[in-house]
């Protein structure tokens, strides 16, 4: 078992329970920050994703870093999303290859199979089209590039995170509570969703298994966007009676509505399955009925 990990972005939210569990199991972990901090529990480590960066002691790397894609898009953001995610991945990898450290998860996202209608992907599925599924391969590339090093990586394709205090699950619980819930466009497009304790125990079954490559962070039942609509009204006893046209998203998110919102990916998480992970909430009924409980 790996003592010690290094957490990019561990001040972020999925940082944070990675960091809990990590520490929950008596393991190190030393968190990388652009604005450090003291801290009990963990050492952390001044990086901002450019420059030199100390992995002195670290024997895996979690990297959890990037500038928030579920806001509207301009060109200046975009420079940021590519910044923060390829440019500090190429700088980490690096880094990485130069130093003691055996294993590489680095962020990915569903986002890389792009718009697939009723097609079922798994990792072996081919990228998709689209600003996202391009940022998603530039990204995976720029960290399978550690391999040349001898150094395993694994390249954490993450669906919908629904989890107490995530962006997410946040947004849409306030719409419901408000009664203003309905279904996005026409509602039939697949969303790849994951419960925050699923997640995390997929991130760390990578970290303590042999996978490499691609692995699907996603439940093994993905549900359509009007499934997931009628399952909120029920479990949040709240009607659902406002669907929102797509052209209405489009003017409020502009391109995140198109590749983000009304995308449909039918995802499978192939890998995970393939290596007996327990999934801990395989259907959406019952994350639900734990996060509205
Ligand atoms: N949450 C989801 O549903 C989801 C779904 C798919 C993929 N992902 C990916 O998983 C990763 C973690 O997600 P999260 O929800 O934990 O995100 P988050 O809460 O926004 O945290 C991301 C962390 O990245 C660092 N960061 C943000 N902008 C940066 C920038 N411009 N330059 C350098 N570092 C920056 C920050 O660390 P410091 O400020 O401490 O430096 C921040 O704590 C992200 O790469 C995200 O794209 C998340």
């Amino acid at each position: 078992m790996i003592k010690s990990v290094g957490i990019i972005g561990a001040s972020g939210w999925l940082g944070e329970h990675l960091t809990a569990a990590l520490l929950e199991q008596g393991r190190r972990v030393v968190g990388f920050s652009r604005r450090p901090r003291e801290d009990q529990d963990l050492e952390w480590r001044q990086w901002d994703g450019e420059g030199e960066i100390d992995l002195s002691g670290v024997g895996a790397v979690v990297n959890l870093a990037g500038e928030a894609i579920d806001q509207r898009w301009n060109q200046k953001r975009k420079e940021e999303f590519y910044r923060s995610r390829i440019t500090l991945t190429g700088n980490l990898v690096s880094a990485v290859s130069a130093s003691e450290v055996k294993l590489l998860l680095n962020s990915s996202a569903v986002g890389i199979y792009g718009d697939r209608k009723e097609l079922l992907l798994s990792e072996g599925s081919k990228p998709g089209q689209g600003y996202l599924a391009e940022l998603c391969v530039a990204w995976e590339k720029a960290a399978m590039a550690a391999e040349d090093a001898g150094i395993r990586v694994c390249c954490l394709r993450t669906g919908v995170v629904l989890g107490r205090g995530g962006r997410a699950w946040e947004k849409i619980r306030k719409i419901f509570r408000f009664g203003l819930g309905g279904k996005l466009g026409d509602g039939r497009q697949w969303m790849p969703w994951i419960h925050l304790d699923d997640e995390i125990g997929g991130i760390i079954h990578c970290l303590d298994h042999d996978l490499s490559g691609p692995v699907n962070l996603v439940s093994p039942h993905p549900v359509r966007n009007e499934e997931l609509t009628l399952m909120l009204s029920r479990a949040m006893a709240r009607p659902a009676v406002f669907p929102v046209p797509g052209f209405a998203l489009k003017l409020v998110f502009g391109e995140f509505a198109e590749e983000g919102l009304l995308t449909s990916q039918k995802v499978d998480p192939a890998v995970l399955k393939k290596d007996r992970y327990q999934f801990k909430y395989t259907h959406l009924g019952h994350a639900l009925a734990d996060l509205t409980a």
